[in-house]
Parts: structure tokens; sequence; C-alpha cells
């Protein structure tokens, strides 16, 4: 059963077995007393196959002997296994933490038989600019895009905290894919704080594992999520930080073992590496996976083949731009390039549907006026238009909005804002009860149903 070394190159390893003993794709090898990994990713011949290198206790020879240990990545699962953080290989890092999760193997869970249903929960972030324009449903999957510090993690993080204020009883699974090894640390440190790694588990490939560590987490703690989902029949929200560092990874490898690259150099198995694992990620019946994840751009290029690819398989593709951070309006939501397909009168009502797309229609009247502004200046708008650019900018203002996770270093104090209450404060301002007054009043604010309108304060 066991097999030899022949050559190896980059990360790739070639190992022969006795005749038609070979491993199937995606079995673990070991070497050194089970120290180093290497995962099957290539069938040569009827011998022969080619690894990658997942991780290496010490360097490797030619010739010596590798173990095919006949299964794939061993993944903890269940309620048992909160309350942790784990690497790939399924090991605990809080030693002195006791847990005693049940291990299954990593893709074991995939549930072909998608049962879908019809139920409509939707998911209140407290997030004005989310809950407003893209109301997160049960089941659903939003990314967050944007390039390079825009904000993305952070915006992730309030959702995971504010969600949990509503909902004692989910689950959290939290995968760190390539990213700083730092986030996932303060991350866990926030969730013990606020006692919620009770009912979290995270699974974590920092950026400088390699790529076959950070290639392999995502599905590990996707078959964690399924396992909840389908055997403990639990909600479980599923948060992936940064879902573009799997796409890489899985080009690295795919450069290391020879195959040609397609479109803007990816690998030309991108559409199925992202279908793989979000066609996994859906509700049923009894329980859901309703996920977050956040998509690094990079070049800040929202056409980059890696987010379109990721893009087409979302139900809500949330648009950080750095034209926002400049302006310093956090989070840097861009209403105009972000869309939801919950956005539909039949989920969210006919009064906060209209009310998406009056505003957005008046964002978008605004962007168009931007150029004639900066030419001729506001006076020689219309007044029309004046009033137009002038409920832009207080809607713009509005879903500023002070986040609990940036208090530390903003010194301003988080805000939650319900749905409802959203809903209501941008719909008085699309009916112009504040048309007289600076949009700077907005900045920052909550909900706006305290401040008082024109007619109270007797403006004209
Ligand atoms: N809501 C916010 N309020 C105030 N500042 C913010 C906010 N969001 C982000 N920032 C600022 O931007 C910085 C970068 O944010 P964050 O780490 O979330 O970006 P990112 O998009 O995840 O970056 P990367 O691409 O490097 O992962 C933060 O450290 C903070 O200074
Ligand atoms: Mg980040």
């Amino acid at each position: 059963m066991n097999g030899k070394i022949t050559k190896f190159w980059s990360d790739v390893v070639e190992v022969e077995f006795n005749k038609n003993e070979l491993p199937p794709l995606n079995t673990i090898l070991t070497l050194h007393n089970n120290t180093t990994y290497l995962l099957v990713k290539r069938l040569i011949d009827y011998k022969t196959i080619r690894a990658i290198i997942i991780y290496l206790s010490k360097d490797i020879s030619v010739g010596e002997e590798v173990i095919n240990t006949g299964k794939s990545f061993m993944v903890p699962v269940g309620s048992e296994s909160q309350n942790n953080i784990y690497n790939f290989e399924g090991k605990p890092l809080l030693k002195d933490r006791i847990t005693n999760p049940k291990y299954v193997e990593m893709n074991s869970t995939i549930n072909k038989t998608r049962i879908l249903d019809s139920k409509i929960e939707i998911i209140e972030t407290g997030i004005k600019a989310i809950d407003f324009f893209m109301p997160i449903i049960k089941g659903y999957k939003l990314g967050i895009f944007g390039g390079a510090g825009v904000g993305k993690t952070v915006l992730m993080k309030e959702i995971i905290f504010n969600v949990n204020k509503n909902s004692r009883s989910t689950s959290n699974i939290f995968i760190g894919s390539g990213e700083r090894s730092r986030e996932a640390i303060e991350l866990f440190q926030e969730l013990e704080e606020s006692d919620l790694m009770k009912n979290s588990s995270m699974y974590i490939s920092k950026m400088n594992e390699s790529p076959g560590a950070r290639m392999s987490i995502v599905p590990i703690g996707i078959t964690a999520a399924e396992y909840l989902r389908d055997k403990e029949k639990k909600d479980v929200l599923l948060f992936i930080d940064n879902i573009y560092r799997y796409v890489q990874a899985e080009n690295e490898v795919s450069a290391s073992l020879g195959k040609k690259p397609s479109v803007g150099g990816y690998q030309s198995t991108l559409e199925s590496d992202v279908a793989n694992v979000q066609e996994r990620l859906f509700k049923n019946k009894e329980a859901g996976i309703t996920s977050f994840q956040t998509v690094f751009l990079p070049m800040d290029d929202i056409s980059d083949p890696s987010a379109v690819a990721v893009f087409n398989h979302l139900d809500g593709n949330l648009v950080l731009s750095r034209a926002q951070t400049a302006k310093n309006i956090f989070p840097a939501f861009d209403p105009l390039a972000s869309s939801s397909n919950s956005v539909d009168p039949k989920i969210i009502g006919k009064r906060h549907f209209d009310a998406i797309i009056e505003a957005k229609r008046i964002l978008k009247t605004y962007k168009d006026l931007e150029d004639v502004i900066l030419i001729l200046g506001f006076d020689e708008l219309d007044e029309e238009s004046k009033k137009t650019v002038k409920k832009a900018l207080q809607l713009e203002n509005f879903f500023s909005q002070n986040f609990f996770m940036t208090e530390h270093f903003t010194k301003e104090k988080g805000s939650y804002v319900k749905l409802n209450d959203t809903v209501e404060s941008v719909i008085r301002i699309l009916n112009e009860e504040y048309i007289n007054q600076s949009p700077e009043i907005f900045s920052y604010i909550g909900s706006n149903l305290n401040l008082p309108t024109d007619d109270e304060l007797g403006l004209k």
C-alpha cells in the first residue's frame, strides 16, 4: 500500500506505488512519522501519482517511503467541535480546551439532494446599508467585494457580532483562508469576550501556509457547516475571509501541476473550483447555511475573472469602494455597484422595495450630474436637480455608520439600527422632510427618526 518518492519539484512530489494500488485523488499521504503531509492531485499512470505538499516538517528526498492513509483530510465536526480553532490537520489549536469532536472525511458530507424551502426569513444585521439595499435571507450568500484595505474584514466582523445579538442559538463557522494570523487571533478573542466561542468553530489556514493548505481549508470548513445543517439540523452562519485566497491557492496548485492557465492568468478550472464550494451552501427544509464571504479585488477591479466567477453564484454582491473611503464614509458601501436578488416586493414588501428603487434612482442621477457640478457649479443646476443632489448627499451620509468593531480606534459608540427604522428613515429623506437642512446632519447618526423635520423646525 505504501509508495516511494521518485521525483519532486517546486511543491509537487511524484510517488510510485505497486501496480493497481494507486490512492484516489484527494488522499492524504504522510512521511516523517505522520508529520509531513501530501495530497494526491493527479493520477499519471497505473502506478504513479502526483501529490502536492501540504506541510513539510523536514526536507524530503527521492526514494523515501510514503504512507497512504487511505483518507482525505479529517474534519472535526458537530457541536462537540465548537469552542475551538482548528488547522488543516483538524488539530485543535487551543490545546487546554477539552473538545472531543467527531471527525469525518473532508467532502464526505456533500448533499446533492437539495430540498429547497420557499419559506422566507429575513436576518437583520443592524447595518443600515445591508438591511436597506441587500436584505439578508436565511440561506443567502453575500459577497463583500473590495480592493485592499477598504473594510471587508471589519464589515464581516460587524455582521458576525450583530447577527449573533439577535439569535443566540445559531452556530457560527469561521473559515480563515489565506489572511493574516493576527486577524484570526483578534476575532477569536472578541468572540471569546462576547461569550460566542461556545457556539463557534474556526478553521484557519494562514497566508504563509502552503497553497495546498490554503486551498483545502475552505472545503474543510464547509464540510463542518454541512454536518451541522444536515446531521444536527442546525442553522449555520458561515463566514469566509477571504474566498479570493482560495481561488488563488487553487491557481498556484494548478500551475505547479503544470496545467495551462486560462483567462487573466487564472486556472482553466476557475469556474468549477468556485462552483464546487458555492453549490454546497444553501438552506433546506430543516436548516440552512447562510454565508458571508469577503472577495478581494486585485487592483480594485470588479471585472477581475476571479470576482466574476464568484459573483455568479451569490445572492448578493456588496461592493466596497475606495471612492467612499476617500469621502470618509464607512462602511465604504457603493449602492450603485451592489446588487441583491432579495430586492423583490414579494420578499421585502412594496414599501421597502419602492424606497430602494427611488433611492437608487436619486443616487444614479446625482452620479450623472457630478461632472456637470464640477464644471458649472451647483448653483447652475435647475431646482429639481438641486433637490435631487441634496437628497443624494443626505442618503450617502445616512448610510455611514459607527461600528461596534471600530469603537476602540474611532472612539465613537457603535450603533445598531433596526431594519424598519432604516426603511422609515430613508423614506423620510426621499419625501424631502429635511430638504432645507444640511446633508451633514446625517453623518454617522443611526436612525433619523428623532431628528426634527423642516416642518418641525419651521424651515421653509
Ligand atoms: N467601518 C469602519 N469604520 C472606520 N474605519 C474603518 C472601517 N472599516 C475599515 N476601516 C479602516 O480600514 C482599515 C482596513 O479595514 P479592513 O482590514 O477591514 O480592510 P480589508 O478590506 O479587509 O483589507 P484587506 O484587503 O487587507 O484584507 C481598518 O483597519 C480601519 O482603519
Ligand atoms: Mg481583510
